[in-house]
C-alpha cells in the first residue's frame, strides 16, 4: 500500500537542472571519490540526499532578505534582528553567532570541559563528540536501549535519555566531573528520532538535583517539536512555537546549526542563560569566528536565518517536512528494505547489516552500500555506522551497533516524483544485493575520518 503523501505546501520560481550521467560514468566517478560520497562532485550528482545541513531551499521572503544585508563590521541591524528571533523563539538570555553549529560546539566545550571530564549525551554526534574529546573530555552514551534497535517500532520517543544510566554516571564519577549533559533533539544518530517533553523534563529537574548544566543541540529542534505535538498526550492543540519554548524552558544553554531547522545554507549560534559563560563565550569568539555581532556569518546570512527560524515554526511547513520523510520511509518499508524505525525527522536511514548480511563490520557495509547506491541511480546518500565512528584514544575502532546508510531530505527541495525515483532505485539494488562487496581503506585520515577517507573494494 502506498503511503499518503502532502502536497508540497510551496510552487517553484527558480529551478536548477540536474542530471543522470549514464551507468559507466558514474561506475566511473565513484571509483575516482575512493568509495566514499563525500568525495564526488555535486555535478555528478542527480539527487543528493548525503545531508540535510545547508541544502535548504529559501523562501522568496529570506531572498529578499539578503538585499537587506547590513554588512557593518559591529553592530549589525541584522545581527540584532536574528538575536531578537533567538530570544523570543527559545527564552535564553543571550546569544552569541557562530559560523556553523560545530562552532557553537567548539566554545562550550573550550569554556566548559577540563581534561578527564565526562559528558553524558543521547547518542554521540561527530563533531560535537570531537570537539569533546579535543577537551579531554569523555562522552558516555545515555540514550535509552531501544535506540541502538533499528527493528523496534513500537517506541514514539527513541531519543528519550534513560535516566538510570545517567544517574549511575553522575554517582559513578561525581557531579563535579561532569560539565554538562548534551542532549540533541532529534537524534541524528539514531536515525533522527525525537525526545519527548516528559523526558526533557525529567532530565533537566535531576540535573538541577545535582547542579549539572543541561545543554541542548538545538539543531533539529523543530522536527523534535512537530513529533510531540503529534505523538504526546495533551500537547496535540498547542502551536509549535509554545513546544518549542517549553522545550527549551528545561535547558541552560544549547547549541544549534542554523544549516537544518533554520532553513538557511549557512549559520548557527550558541545560546544561554548564564551571564559568566556569556561573556567567556563573547571573549572567545572573538577568536575563533568572529565579532560577536556576527560571529562568521554575513549580514544578509544573519537576515535569511532569522527569518528561516521563523518560517520553520509554521505548522504546514513543518508537517509536510516530517512527513515527505515518513512517505520515503514508509514505502522502501513495504517493500522489504530495512530502515530504521519510526522513521525520524530528516532522513530514512537503511539498516546495512540486515540489507548486506554477508560484509562485516570492519568491511564497512554502510559505505559499501552508499556507493552501490550511487552506482546504480546517481543517487548520493551517506554512511553512518563504523566509519564515522572513528577510533577511541588508544587507537581501537569503536563498533557502532546501528550501521547505517542515510537519505538524508533537504528542506523543500525535493518533489515526490523524486523521492518515487528514490524508492525504484533502491529497490533495484535490494534485489541485487548479493553482488556488493566490502571495502577496505586506502587512505584514514586521523580525525573524522568518514569525510576525506578513500577506499577500495576487497
Ligand atoms: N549537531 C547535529 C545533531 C548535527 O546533525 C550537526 C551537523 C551538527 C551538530 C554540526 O553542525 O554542520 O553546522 O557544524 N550535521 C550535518 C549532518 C553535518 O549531515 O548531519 P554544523
Amino acid at each position: 500500500m502506498e503511503s499518503k503523501y502532502i502536497p508540497e505546501p510551496y510552487k517553484i520560481k527558480m529551478v536548477e537542472p540536474i542530471t543522470l550521467l549514464p551507468k559507466e560514468e558514474r561506475a566511473e566517478r565513484i571509483k575516482e571519490a575512493g568509495y566514499n560520497t563525500f568525495l564526488l562532485r555535486s555535478k555528478d550528482v542527480f539527487i543528493d540526499l548525503l545531508t540535510d545541513s545547508g541544502t535548504n531551499a529559501m523562501s522568496h521572503y529570506q531572498w529578499a532578505g539578503l538585499m537587506l544585508g547590513d554588512e557593518a563590521y559591529a553592530g549589525s541591524e541584522n545581527w540584532i534582528h536574528l538575536e531578537e528571533t533567538v530570544k523570543d523563539l527559545f527564552g535564553f538570555k543571550y546569544v552569541v553567532p557562530t559560523h556553523q553549529g560545530r562552532g557553537a560546539e567548539n566554545l562550550i566545550s573550550l569554556i566548559l570541559i577540563k581534561p578527564g571530564m565526562h559528558i553524558p549525551g543521547n547518542m554521540y554526534f561527530t563533531t560535537t563528540r570531537a570537539h569533546m574529546e579535543l577537551q579531554g573530555g569523555i562522552f558516555v552514551d545515555v540514550i535509552r536501549d531501544e535506540a541502538h534497535e533499528p527493528e523496534r517500532d513500537d517506541i514514539p520517543f527513541k531519543g528519550d535519555v534513560d535516566l538510570e544510566k545517567y544517574e549511575a554516571l553522575i554517582k559513578k564519577v561525581g557531579p563535579e566531573k561532569i560539565p554538562y549533559i548534551c542532549v540533541a533533539v532529534t537524534v541524528n544518530m539514531a536515525g533522527g528520532q525525537p525526545v519527548s517533553m516528559a523526558n526533557l523534563k525529567a532530565v533537566y529537574e535531576m540535573s538541577q538535583k545535582y547542579g549539572i548544566p543541561v545543554i541542548f543541540d538545538a539543531t533539529r529542534c523543530v522536527e523534535n517539536a512537530y513529533f510531540i505535538k503529534k505523538r504526546e498526550p495533551g500537547y496535540e492543540n498547542k502551536t509549535i512555537t509554545e513546544i518549542i519554548r517549553e522545550m527549551f524552558s528545561y535547558s541552560d544553554g544549547c547549541t544549534m546549526s542554523g544549516k537544518k531547522d533554520g532553513i538557511v545554507n549557512m549559520g548557527g549560534f550558541l545560546a544561554v542563560n548564564d551571564e559568566d559563560l556569556y561573556r567567556q563565550a563573547s571573549g572567545l569568539v572573538v577568536v575563533y569566528e568572529g565579532m560577536p555581532s556576527y560571529g562568521g556569518m554575513t549580514g544578509r546570512d544573519m537576515e535569511a536565518f532569522a527569518r528561516g527560524l521563523r518560517e520553520a515554526m509554521d505548522y504546514d511547513y513543518i508537517r509536510h517536512r516530517v512527513e515527505q520523510v515518513r512517505y520515503l520511509g514508509d514505502n522502501m518499508s513495504s517493500l522489504g528494505i530495512p530502515i530504521v524505525k519510526p522513521v525520524g525527522g530528516h532522513a530514512v536511514f537503511i539498516d546495512a547489516r540486515t540489507f548486506l548480511p554477508n560484509i562485516p563490520q570492519n568491511e564497512f557495509p554502510a559505505l559499501a552500500l552508499a556507493a552501490a547506491i550511487y552506482e546504480q541511480s546517481g543517487i548520493r546518500t551517506m554512511e553512518r555506522g563504523i566509519i564515522s565512528a572513528g577510533r577511541d584514544k588508544e587507537g581501537k575502532d569503536y563498533y557502532p551497533k546501528l550501521e547505517l546508510v542515510r537519505l538524508t531530505v533537504p528542506r523543500r527541495v525535493y518533489t515526490r516524483s523524486h523521492l518515487d525515483y528514490v524508492v525504484d532505485s533502491v529497490k533495484d539494488v535490494f534485489e541485487k544485493a548479493d553482488n556488493i562487496k566490502g571495502l577496505e581503506w586506502v587512505y584514514e585520515p586521523p580525525v573524522l575520518r568518514f569525510f576525506t577517507g578513500r577506499f577500495k573494494p576487497l
